[in-house]
């Protein structure tokens, strides 16, 4: 395959073939999208910052012992990946209850889960990313039970390794979603990303519902200063990894 070709568009990355057919390069745009691509924006420095929040937090796992997708970054917006074949789940955790668990279930936003959450969507556009079931993950073949179970211990450990790292950061990681991928011996890896863009964060200094908000819901819910939300987490991770 040829190097800098474009194999894949998403809504905040674009993907590109490499030199090497085992590595590929992560793009990570400004973009932001919400509510299925309805609502469309800007976040001016969001490639760079999700970019290197995503690195940053890649590493925090991988020495931990999650195996993920991340190599390095050659240059401040741009990842270089393995190649991994992604599962079409949208693998989410959660601890505290927000966004949708509130709207399908009626528990009111920041009831703290007994449990953490592990829930199953759909990756597909089309059908608007539904909510699945063990059944039907399994009737659909998305992923094989050895898989699910793995994708579930992975899940839970990833979200201890980022409860405890983002408490100390003092932010509440609320929940967040992850997506898995096969490598060429069918290991499963933690792939995408990890970001503002894909996890709910709140100040723990703030109680308003509004103020405590670093995240993508800033954009979903027009709450305003969401570059600067985005840079307050990548200055606090900073302060903690170096
Ligand atoms: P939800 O409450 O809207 O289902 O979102 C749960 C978590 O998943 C939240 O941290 C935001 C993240 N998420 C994505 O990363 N991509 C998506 O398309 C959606 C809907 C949520
Ligand atoms: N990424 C999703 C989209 O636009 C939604 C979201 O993050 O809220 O469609």
């Amino acid at each position: 395959m040829s190097s800098n070709q474009k194999l894949y568009e998403g809504k905040a990355k674009i993907l590109y073939s490499t030199e090497d057919p085992e590595i590929l390069l992560t793009y990570f745009k400004d973009d932001a999208t919400a509510f299925n691509a309805q609502k469309r924006g800007k976040i001016v420095g969001k490639g760079q910052m999700n970019c290197k929040i995503s690195s940053l937090i890649f590493k925090l796992l991988e020495a931990n012992g999650i195996p993920t997708h991340f190599i390095d970054c050659p240059e401040v917006d741009k990842m270089r990946v393995r190649r991994v074949k992604i599962l079409p789940i949208e693998v989410i955790i959660r601890n505290i209850a927000a966004g949708s668990l509130c709207r399908q279930t009626g528990l009111t936003e920041g009831t703290v889960l007994k449990f953490p959450l592990v829930e199953y969507c759909y990756k597909n556009d089309s059908l608007q990313d539904p909510l699945l079931t063990r059944d039907r993950l399994l009737i659909m073949e998305l992923a094989t039970p050895e898989q699910l179970e793995q994708i579930r211990t992975f899940a839970l450990k990833i979200n201890d390794i980022l409860t405890d790292f983002f408490n100390q950061c003092q932010i509440t990681l609320v929940d967040f979603k992850i997506e898995f991928g096969l490598d060429g011996e069918n290991n499963l890896i933690l792939a995408d990303e990890i970001s503002p863009d894909s996890c709910r964060l709140w100040d723990k200094s703030q109680t308003d519902p509004n103020l405590r908000v670093m995240d993508k819901d800033r954009f979903r819910r027009d709450l305003g200063n969401v570059e600067s939300a985005y840079q307050q987490v990548l200055e606090r991770i900073l302060a903690q990894t170096s």
